[in-house]
């Protein structure tokens, strides 16, 4: 054998010998890691060792090569074996550190969004009272959210409603009334249904959001009168606010009721004072001691005539209230944004 060649042999087992004598040395992952680039890195021994192999004549190439190769398995499973023995080491020491009586992580209890509370507690009140759920598509088509509510194409009641327009003729419902019609479509009275969920509309300011839930109550029979919707509509609000709830039906407007009110009750802020006990004005009903909470009306005839129900044969009413209102009413919350800004600090106060 070539001089030459048993001296780079020699070197490569020496080379061997040396990282061998390494073991025990790196006392963490990291030391390990730089014993590898030592010996196996991009300028480490080995690789200088290369550089020398490539100097040789090239008869003597494959032989050193095929031992240059033995070498580097042989250091890597080396380092490779150090490596597992470093990672049990960690891992026993780490469950050496276990301590079983410690307190364990307490997870985070969640809670109902103040909306879902009270749009449950309102359909149960409802529920209780008869009415049975009934649903319908937030993405709506004319018709049902405004033609057949007599709501026509010109009608100005469609300006009060800032509507969003997926299509020409889809919307986002404006409103849950559009339920009503597919109520009636559905069946045949008598019928008393209660539709919650979300709408729509192009609104967006400190008192108003793009989408917010109401929910739409409709109840249809022979001889339904406007004095069945006062008695209802008292027995829901106080069961709701509190039997002491005063509750009092204004006149007002909606296209598919006639006649149609707005129902206010005694202020749940003041107790229908008008102003808070230091004297100084109620500023949840602005010192008049009433706060609006629906709208409602008896059904009117063009709103059957669409679905097709004889409006000599039947009447009925209808009532609209918007969710977040009643939420703020209940909790004594003052600003709408606090529903939509999911702050956790907030939100777990219903928990
Ligand atoms: N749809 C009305 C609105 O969004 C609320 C409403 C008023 C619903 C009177 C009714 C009703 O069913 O009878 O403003």
């Amino acid at each position: 054998m070539s001089d030459e060649l048993k001296t780079f042999l020699e070197g490569l087992d020496s080379l061997a010998r040396e990282c061998e004598a390494c073991k025990g040395q790196a006392a963490s992952l990291k030391e390990l890691e730089e014993i590898r680039v030592e010996y196996l890195g991009r300028k480490g021994k080995l690789a200088q060792n290369m550089q020398t192999l490539a100097k040789l004549p090239n008869e003597l190439k494959p032989e050193a090569g095929r031992k240059a190769n033995e070498v580097k398995q042989a250091i890597t499973a080396m380092i490779d074996a150090w490596q597992d023995e470093l990672n049990k080491a960690a891992a026993a020491a780490s469950l050496s550190r276990f301590d079983p009586s410690m307190p364990g992580r307490k997870p985070g209890v969640g809670s109902l969004h103040p909306v879902t509370l009270a749009m449950d507690e309102i359909c149960e009140v409802l529920v209780g009272l008869g009415f049975e759920h009934a649903t319908g598509p937030e993405v709506e088509n004319d018709w049902h959210n405004f033609e057949a509510l007599n709501i026509p194409q010109e009608h100005p009641a469609r300006d009060m409603q800032d509507t969003l327009y997926v299509s020409e003729n889809i919307v986002l419902r404006t409103h849950t009334s559009p339920v009503q019609i597919r109520s009636m479509l559905n069946k045949k009275p008598p019928l008393a249904v209660i539709a919650p969920g979300k709408v729509y509309r192009r609104d967006s300011d400190l008192t108003h959001t793009p989408m917010f839930h109401q929910i739409e109550g409709l109840l249809v029979d022979r001889e339904v009168s406007m004095g069945d919707l006062r008695g209802t509509l008292t027995a829901f609000v106080r069961q709701l606010f509190g039997q002491k709830t005063d509750v009092r039906f204004r006149p007002s407007f909606f296209p598919f009721t006639e006649p149609s009110a707005e129902v206010d009750i005694s202020c749940v802020m003041c107790g229908g004072e008008g102003k808070n006990q230091d004297g100084s004005t109620c500023r949840v009903c602005k010192g008049t001691g009433w706060v609006e909470i629906l709208g409602c009306g008896m059904v009117d005839p063009n709103v059957f005539k669409s679905v097709g129900y004889d409006p000599e044969l039947y009447t009925g009413f209808a009532f609209g209230l918007g969710v977040e209102r009643v939420a703020m009413l209940k909790y004594g919350i003052g600003d709408l944004r606090m529903f939509f800004e999911n702050d956790v600090r907030f939100l777990e106060q219903f928990a």
